[in-house]
């Protein structure tokens, strides 16, 4: 680990960008792209691990990622199980708990069986908790968290006078997890694409170049060393 790291997120959300055109470069189809870029996943978990980081959010389908082909669609999905099957028992061996967010029953149901799997036998680990954005929509989880938070009122749980900032997150997908600290994309652009809407007001944005399947530990550190350079004032003066 870099010992120049001295301020370490407590969590840390990466859009995952830049798969096809790390393909494209080299000639090969999307598809590999889309394989490279699940070893970069596993750097990343690693290196979380070693920093002590708590939470990870990747953002690994997005809900208008089902515009893409089908067969890039099928590709995506299959690539989603194989990865849960041979990495839960790396999982289980780093001490890492899985979790997954966004409109999870959109998902084909041997994938959803899958994550669900994976999810319960990791459910006691103590170590990092990897979450998987999947057919996650920023925009979509405020609406559920919206007809969530109107059933409550409909049965008489709560008051609607009631209703505030910190009870409203209560209701979206991530009411377990705290905001991220750190949100990093991949491949240059300069959009959240719908991720994390609501709980990155105040999160820092570290944006890098460097293609998905090319993003290292090393980079994943010196991303948080950045971090470290941040003041985070939250609107008030130091
Ligand atoms: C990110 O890479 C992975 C997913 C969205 C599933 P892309 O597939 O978006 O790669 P580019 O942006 O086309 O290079
Ligand atoms: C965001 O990347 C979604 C994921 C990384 C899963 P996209 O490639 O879908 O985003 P846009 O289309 O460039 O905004
Ligand atoms: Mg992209």
């Amino acid at each position: 680990m870099s010992a120049r790291i001295k301020t370490v997120p407590r969590h840390i959300a990466i859009i995952m960008d830049g798969n096809g055109r790390w393909a494209k470069l080299r000639g090969f189809s999307r598809i590999k792209g889309h394989e490279a870029g699940a070893q970069a996943v596993r750097e990343c978990v690693e290196g979380c691990g070693e920093l002590k980081v708590e939470y990870l959010t990747l953002y690994a389908f997005s809900a208008e990622n089902w515009q893409r082909p089908k067969t890039e669609i099928i590709a995506l999905m299959r690539l989603l199980e194989k990865f849960l099957k041979e990495k839960t028992p790396e999982l289980l061996e780093k001490n890492v708990r899985l979790q997954a967010i966004g409109r999870l029953t959109d998902l084909p149901q041997s994938a959803q069986e899958r994550l669900h799997t994976t999810i319960e036998q990791t459910a006691g680990n103590t170590g990092l908790t990897l979450i998987l954005a999947l057919s996650y929509g920023g925009r979509l989880e405020i609406i559920d968290g919206i007809k969530s938070l109107l059933r409550a009122i409909e049965l008489g749980h709560i008051d609607k006078a009631m209703v505030d900032v910190e009870m409203f997150s209560k209701h979206l997908y991530t009411r377990y997890y705290p905001d991220p600290d750190l949100l990093i994309r991949t491949s240059g652009e300069m959009r959240l694409s719908n991720f994390l809407l609501w709980q990155t007001s105040y999160t820092e944005l570290y944006i890098t170049p460097k293609l998905w399947p090319d993003f290292t530990k090393e980079d994943l550190f010196a991303a948080v060393e950045e971090f470290g350079r941040r003041q985070r004032r939250y609107g008030a003066v130091e």
